[in-house]
């Protein structure tokens, strides 16, 4: 590949054209390392030059995006220092009110232009810290989801057919990961392409999930198999007094106020 060669897919990969390029790494350059309100206040209104928000949104220091022009934040979307979204064709929408916590990772590495790529997450959905999700089939998260730490994501499968050819070489898969609304994927889940998971749905710690989970499962295990039914009363994990810290952060804030 030639310097020119090199040059062009670099950019392709850093913004949606050269302009935009230079005004998008200015402004990151200026502001994105800033510390404090002032550089939260400061990106709030500054990278609505560069990305679709609706609202300010609430950015960190030290947030990497590429290609910001397909990134689409709801309202009080917030997203930690270290967060990367890279937001190649199909781009990353996030709802509203959704949390994205330390190095979280979204990645549409999307190279090949597949119709269907792209990371659509809903309202009001909380990724632990260092969440990486592939979006090369596309994901499609409804809304209130909830991730533990270290969950992974990943709509893409490599072809391995030939074996005197390098795995890299051979291209990918891609059909899509689907989860529904209120599921809960507890710490280090791995979800692989392909895959829905219904509605209300927890996945236990270090569970690895190939196949879709009906509506409601608790599943655990590699791989993922349904244990019980959350709507089964007797079969849920008992809140007690002794236990159990209620409230939803919401009620937290109000009361701290
Ligand atoms: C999945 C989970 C919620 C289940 O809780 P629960 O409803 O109280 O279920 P129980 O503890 O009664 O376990 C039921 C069975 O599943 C097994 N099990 C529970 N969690 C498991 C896990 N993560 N992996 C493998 N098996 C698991 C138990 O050993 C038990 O098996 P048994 O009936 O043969 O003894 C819980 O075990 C878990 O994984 N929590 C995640 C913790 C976490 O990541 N926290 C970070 C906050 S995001």
């Amino acid at each position: 590949m030639g310097i020119l060669q090199e040059l062009n897919y670099y950019l392709k990969s850093q913004s949606t054209s050269i302009p935009r390029y230079v005004v998008e790494q200015s402004i990151m350059t200026l502001l994105g390392g800033l510390p404090s309100l002032v550089g939260v206040g400061l990106r709030g209104i500054a990278y609505k030059v560069i990305l679709q928000a609706d609202g300010l949104p609430i950015i960190e220091h030290n947030v990497r995006l590429l290609c910001p022009a397909n990134i689409k934040l709801g309202k009080q979307v917030y997203l930690d220092s270290q967060v990367y979204l890279h937001a190649l064709p199909g781009g990353i929408t996030i709802g509203e009110g959704t949390n994205l916590m330390h190095g979280t990772i979204f990645h549409v590495f999307n190279y090949r232009g597949l119709p269907q790529a792209g990371i659509f997450v809903g309202k009001n959905c909380f990724f632990g810290e260092y969440t990486c999700i592939r979006g090369q089939g596309g994901v499609h998260i409804g809304d209130g989801v909830y991730t533990g730490t270290q969950v992974q994501i990943a709509a893409v499968n490599h072809v391995y057919s030939d074996p005197d050819k390098y795995i890299k070489d051979q291209g990918i898969t891609a059909e899509g990961i689907t989860i529904e609304d209120d599921v809960w994927l507890a710490s280090n889940v791995v979800v692989v392409d392909g895959v829905t998971i219904g509605k209300g749905s927890v996945v236990g710690a270090g569970a690895v999930v190939n196949k879709n989970l009906p509506p409601y499962s608790v599943a655990v295990g590699i791989p993922a198999r349904v244990i019980k039914d959350r709507r089964n009363a007797d079969a849920v994990r008992k809140a007690t007094a002794a236990q159990v810290h209620y409230g939803a952060l919401e009620d937290m804030r109000n009361k701290s106020e």
